[in-house]
C-alpha cells in the first residue's frame, strides 16, 4: 500500500472561525500525528482573489489563519506548511488542468451555482453579476493544490467535497489522455462536524459574518455564543436536537458520553441560557492554552513568515520536478 499524503487548504479571506477548526484545522493536525503519513497544509491566498478581497484584508487573514495552525500545535517539522502563491508550479499547473476540464464540469459546481442564484434572485437579475473568472474555475486550482502533491486524503468540511470529486475528475480524464500522471485523491469528512452552522443559523462562513473566531479572546467568545440564535421555547418545553445549533456546535467539542447527556436534558427542557453556558465553557477549555500562542504570534509576524519559507521550500523541492514530468507529459519539452 502507497504512503497516505494528507492535503488541504483555507482561504485567506477572514479571521479563522471555529467551523474552519472542526472541519479542516482539527483533522489535519490530528492525521498529521501519524508519523507513518505525509501532510501538506497550506493558505489557498490566491483562492482568495476569487472575491476581489481588499489587499490588507487578504494579508491579516494569511498571518491569523497561519498563526492559528501553529498555535494549535502543527509541526512543522514533519507537516509542509506553505503559503499557495510561494509555489509558482501550481498556478501553472492550473493551467495545464484547464485544458483537461470540461466547461460544463465548472457550470455544476455549487459555489458558483449558489452565485449565480443570489444574482438571479437579486435585483439586476443577470446571472453573471460579480462572478469573474477566479470564482468560475476556483475548482481547477483546487485541484491543482491537490494533484501538485499527488495527495490521496483531503480533510475537509462537507461544502467542499463537490471540489475534491472534481479534482479526481479532472485527474481521471488527463491520466486518460496522457498516461498515469496523477493519483486521484479523496475527501475526508468526518460526519459528527459536516457543516457547523453559524450565529444565524446558515453555514457558518467567512463570506457570511456569522462566525465565531476560532480563538477570540474569552469575553468575545461568551459574547458571540449568547447571541446564537434560538427559538423562544420556555425553558422547561422538551427541545429538538436535530439541526439545533447549539447542539451541533456542543457535539463538536464534546465527548461522546457527555453529548448522550446533553441530548437527555434536551428531552427534559434545558433553558437556552444554561446550553449556551455549557457551550462556552467547552470550547473555551479546549482552545485557552492556544489563543495564548496565537496571540504572541500575530505579534510576531516575522516567526510565521520564517516558517511559511521553509514550508514553501520543502514544498518547491517536490512540485519543481514533479512539474518537469507533467510537462514532458504533455509534449512540452526540450527540443534538443
Ligand atoms: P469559509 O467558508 O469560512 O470561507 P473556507 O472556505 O476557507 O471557509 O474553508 C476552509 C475549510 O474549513 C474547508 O475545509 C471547509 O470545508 C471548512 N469549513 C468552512 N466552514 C465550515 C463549517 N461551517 N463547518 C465545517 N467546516 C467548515
Ligand atoms: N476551497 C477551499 C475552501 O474554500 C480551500 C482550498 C483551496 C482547499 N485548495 C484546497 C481545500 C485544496 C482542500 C484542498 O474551503
Amino acid at each position: 500500500m502507497a504512503q497516505d499524503i494528507y492535503l488541504t487548504g483555507i482561504t485567506t479571506t477572514g479571521t479563522p472561525h471555529i467551523g474552519n477548526y472542526v472541519g479542516a484545522i482539527r483533522p489535519g493536525i490530528e492525521a498529521s500525528k501519524d508519523l507513518s503519513t505525509q501532510h501538506f497544509y497550506f493558505l489557498a491566498d490566491y483562492h482568495s482573489l476569487a472575491k476581489n478581497e481588499d489587499p490588507k484584508k487578504i494579508r491579516q487573514s494569511t498571518l491569523e489563519i497561519a498563526a492559528a495552525w501553529l498555535a494549535l500545535g502543527l509541526d512543522t517539522d514533519h507537516a509542509t506548511f506553505y503559503r499557495q502563491s510561494d509555489i509558482p508550479e501550481i498556478p501553472e499547473l492550473t493551467w495545464i488542468l484547464t485544458s483537461m476540464t470540461a466547461k460544463g464540469l465548472m457550470n455544476r459546481a455549487h459555489s458558483y451555482k449558489a452565485s449565480v442564484q443570489a444574482n438571479l434572485e437579486g435585483e439586476s437579475k443577470d446571472p453573471d453579476k460579480g462572478i469573474s473568472m477566479a470564482l468560475y474555475s476556483y475548482p481547477v486550482l483546487m485541484a491543482a493544490d491537490i494533484l501538485m502533491f499527488k495527495s490521496t486524503k483531503i480533510p475537509v468540511g462537507q461544502d467542499q467535497k463537490q471540489h475534491v470529486e472534481m479534482a479526481r475528475d479532472i485527474a481521471g480524464r488527463f491520466n486518460h489522455h496522457y498516461g498515469e500522471v496523477f493519483v486521484l485523491p479523496e475527501p475526508i469528512i468526518s460526519d459528527d462536524t459536516a457543516v457547523l452552522k453559524g450565529l444565524d443559523g446558515r453555514k457558518m462562513s467567512k463570506s457570511y459574518n456569522n462566525t465565531i473566531p476560532l480563538l477570540a479572546d474569552e469575553k468575545t467568545l461568551r459574547k458571540l455564543i449568547m447571541k446564537i440564535r434560538t427559538d423562544s421555547l420556555a425553558p422547561e418545553e422538551p427541545k429538538e436536537t436535530r439541526d439545533n445549533t447549539l447542539f451541533d456546535i456542543y457535539r463538536a467539542f464534546a465527548s461522546t458520553e457527555e453529548v448522550e447527556q446533553i441530548a437527555q436534558r434536551y428531552t427534559q427542557g434545558i433553558a437556552w441560557g444554561e446550553m449556551k453556558q455549557l457551550l462556552f465553557e467547552t470550547i473555551n477549555a479546549q482552545l485557552k492554552d492556544a489563543r495564548e500562542d496565537y496571540l504572541r504570534l500575530l505579534a510576531e509576524p516575522t516567526l510565521v513568515e520564517e516558517e511559511l519559507l521553509k514550508g514553501a521550500k520543502k514544498a518547491r523541492d517536490l512540485a519543481t520536478p514533479y512539474l518537469r514530468k507533467i510537462r514532458e507529459a504533455i509534449g512540452i519539452r526540450p527540443l534538443g
